[in-house]
Parts: C-alpha cells; structure tokens; sequence
C-alpha cells in the first residue's frame, strides 16, 4: 500500500492564542514570511503527497485565500516585472490539489479527522497537525512514510517529552525495537503524570490505517470533553500492530506565544541575512 494523501486539521479554536485567534487563525500566523500552515503542506508535498484535505472551520477563509490563486495580484506582478514574487505566491505545482472541508462544531481533533472519510477512502494517509512544524534534513512526513513502506502499519510521531509537560500529551507504553522505533503496547491521552507510562509523548504526525474510521466512530468524548484521536487509536491497537517513531529532527508547536516567538526566532537565526541585519547574536548574549 502507498500513501497518496494527506490531511490537516487545523479547525480548533487556538484558545492558547487569544485574544488573536479571536478573528485570525493561528495556522495564518507568519514564521518570518510565511504562515505556518505552509509549512506543513510544504512537508507533505515534499515528502510526494499531491492529495490533501485542510479541515477548516468559521473564521478561517484566510487559510483557503491563500492557497488559491490570486488574479488580480498575479496581474499586477506580471505588469511590474515582478518576477520573483510572482514565483513566490505561485506556491505549488499544478498537480498538488488542496482541498477544504469545515468542522462545522469543534468537537475535538478526533471528530476532525473523522471528516476526512470520504476524501481518503480505503487506504492509509498521513495526518500533519496544522500547527506543528518540524525542521529536519529530511521531512518527518518522508522519514514515517518509509518506516511505513516497511511496517505497512500505523505510525505515530513521537519525542521524548520533559517530565512536567507530559499531562499536556498523548502517551504510549511501548516495546522498544530500534532507537526510534517502538511497538506500541498502549496509549493514553493527556494522562496524568504518576499514571503516564512513558515519557514517550504523541506530536503532530501520523501514519493511519483507514480502519481508524471505524474507531472513530465508537468512541466518546475523552480528555477534555472532546473526541479525541488517541482514544480511536486505542481501539485500534487493539486489533492491529502500530508503531511509535522517533523522527530525527526539531518540532515546533506554534499554537502558543512562547512556541510562536521561539519558532520565529530560531528560524531567523537561520537566515544569514537576518541574522545579521537584526544582530540576534548580540541581541540573544
Ligand atoms: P489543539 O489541541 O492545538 O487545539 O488541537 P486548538 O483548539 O487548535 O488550540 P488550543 O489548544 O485551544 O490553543 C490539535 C489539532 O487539532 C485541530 C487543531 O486545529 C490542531 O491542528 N483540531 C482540534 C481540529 O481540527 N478540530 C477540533 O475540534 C479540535
């Protein structure tokens, strides 16, 4: 089985951004120029996924504008001799199709991804959280899908996570095969920290068998009241194997101010030119 396409929940409500997320969507929010969002779909596009479904909801047409073409603009561009730039806002090859569906209630992560049946069909996908962003040498997404290529089961994402924040996370208990593979025995979500059974914590990546629908179905509002994607995962370790896989690379979580600002941070700090102009050596002493 290969995989061929990808989906993006990026429906949630970001309350860890407000009042910003108020009337713009966090997923929009730029890291130097570009929304984070683009990352993401940039991941899976580069990885060779040229299928994906963003989940939306209310307040979020931005997310839509942006990946679609824009005329005017393209126009005046093409009038300025704007050649560059046109070639920036013309983000994707024609063959990659992005397509959009709304969470019309935000029932959790596991609802979202639950919308996204039709689109996928009957064979495994791949699941980027919108607002997660990983920098590695080569993207997570790829690195999962050949674990995958091998296993031909689900793959989740996962790092190790420091003690206090692991009630923040999806945990897994789990066999460990290789330095960054682990067969998983069992998972919870947002466990407390005496009853976590790792510090083995769930990020924003998945590999899924489509037999992940029929859990999704069964399950009930967990952790916070919300349907959650871990506990569908539950029920489907139950009847097939799944693996933890530790990518090699840096993740960003971009839902928060802290994550936002450091994320920005260390990508400038990347950009020679930046670097320089704002002196962010000097500025970091
Ligand atoms: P988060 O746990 O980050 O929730 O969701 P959130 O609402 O986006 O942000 P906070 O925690 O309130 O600040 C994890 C992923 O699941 C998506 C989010 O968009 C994010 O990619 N999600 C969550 C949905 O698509 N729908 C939901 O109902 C909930």
């Amino acid at each position: 089985m290969k995989i061929r396409k990808a989906v993006i929940p990026a429906a949630g409500f970001g309350t860890r951004f407000l009042p910003l997320t108020k009337s713009m969507p966090k997923e929009m929010l730029p890291i130097i120029n570009k929304p984070v969002i683009h990352y993401v779909v940039e991941e899976a596009v580069r990885s060779g996924i040229k299928d994906i479904l963003i989940i939306t909801a209310t307040g979020k047409r931005a997310i839509e504008d942006y990946f679609d073409h824009n005329a005017d603009l393209e126009q005046h561009l093409g009038k300025n001799n704007k050649n560059k730039e046109l070639n920036e806002i013309n983000i994707f090859a024609d063959d990659v199709y992005i397509h959009f569906i709304r969470q019309k209630e935000q029932k959790g992560l596991g609802h979202a991804v639950s919308l996204a049946k039709k689109f996928v069909g009957n064979e495994p996908f791949v699941v980027l959280l919108g607002d997660d962003i990983i920098k590695s040498k080569k993207h997570a997404t790829k690195q999962m899908m050949d674990v995958f290529e091998e296993k031909q089961a689900t793959i989740i994402g996962v790092e190790e996570v420091p003690k206090e924040r692991i009630e923040k996370y999806g945990v897994i208990d789990g066999e460990k095969l290789k330095e960054n593979l682990y067969l998983i025995k069992s998972l919870v979500e947002k466990p407390k920290l005496k009853d976590a059974p790792s510090n083995i914590g769930i990020i924003g990546r998945y590999i899924l068998m489509p037999q992940i629908f029929e859990c999704l179905e069964k399950i009930k509002p967990g952790a916070g009241g919300e349907l959650q994607l871990t506990d569908a995962l539950v029920l489907l370790q139950k009847t097939q194997e799944m693996y933890a896989f530790v990518f090699d690379g840096k993740r960003y979580d971009t839902g928060n101010p802290e994550g936002w600002l450091k994320t920005n941070i260390e990508y400038a700090m990347d950009d020679e030119c930046l670097r320089e102009k704002l002196k962010l050596k000097e500025l970091l002493e």
